[in-house]
């Protein structure tokens, strides 16, 4: 695989061509997702419930991020890697700056922040410093507690055009990606289709740019209820690698993910 970059994730969008995006939160799971084409990793805050045991990722601090940024970047290879700002990391634009400045300085490559068109300045301070950002709308995780629970988001025509215009205001302040968790098909559809950065989903249908999904959830080995927009691709595979590589392929060729995944 040649390096990928933002421009590589522009270019898939332009062609039509879909791409693929994991979590990853050490070396060795991240050489074996590069290996098998997955094109972006992230070192999800997701680390909190699915490595750290929590019930929400709040509880994450930068220093967790940083050292699992620095591991995974030692195994990612030529894949893209998007870190997250962990929860309050916006509560001011010094503390913004200062915890992505850590973040790419530990290897990530783009930085994932939560939140709506009122971080629009805080993503231009970002960008305005040469640190990409990708905006993560829908259901943020960071604000569980008060979206009352992980819900689907956006299912009213009102939330969905807010969802929509968040997306047009966030671009507009140098967003370089932006990802959709938890919404309707038709709503990742429309926000992909309105939009020239590439937009990766996460229960988000078919008719994004990029799909991601968390790393356990493709092994099948998340301790609960699993999400609908969830698959176990260990269950079609013989080994972890070869879990990943149908993972990737299944998105490359758009059979991932089908109706039975989607809201
Ligand atoms: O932290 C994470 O793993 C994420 C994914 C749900 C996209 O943000």
């Amino acid at each position: 695989m040649k390096t990928v970059t933002l421009s590589t994730l522009q270019a898939f969008k332009r062609a039509g061509e879909t791409f693929s995006c994991l979590t990853a939160y050490d070396a060795t799971f991240a050489h074996a997702a590069h290996q098998a084409g997955v094109e972006v990793l992230l070192v999800g805050d997701s680390l909190g419930m699915v490595l750290q045991g929590h019930t929400s990722t709040l509880p994450v601090t930068l220093e967790d991020v940083c050292y699992h940024t620095r591991c995974v970047a030692r195994g990612k290879g030529a894949s893209l890697l998007m870190v997250d700002l962990p929860f309050m990391s916006n509560a001011s634009t010094e503390r913004l700056l200062e915890d992505a400045g850590e973040l790419m300085r530990a290897g990530a490559e783009l930085v994932k922040v939560e939140g709506e068109a009122w971080m629009a300045d805080d993503i231009r301070e970002l960008t305005r410093r040469g640190v990409p950002v990708c905006a993560h709308l829908g259901l943020t995780p960071q604000t569980v507690y008060q979206l009352g629970g992980y819900k689907v988001q956006g299912r009213d025509a009102d939330q969905a055009s807010r969802i929509l215009e968040d997306a047009h205001v966030l671009v507009e302040a140098g967003a370089s990606v932006i990802l959709l968790e938890c919404v309707p098909a038709s709503l990742g559809r429309a926000v992909a289709e309105a939009l020239e950065v590439p937009v990766i989903g996460i229960g988000a249908g078919p008719d994004v740019d990029g799909q991601i999904l968390v790393m356990h959830d493709v092994l099948g080995v998340t301790a609960g209820r699993s999400p609908r927009f969830v698959k176990n691709f260990m269950a079609e595979a013989d080994d972890i690698p070869g879990a990943f590589r149908r993972y990737h392929e299944d998105v490359k060729a758009r059979r991932f993910p089908a109706e039975e995944h989607c809201f």
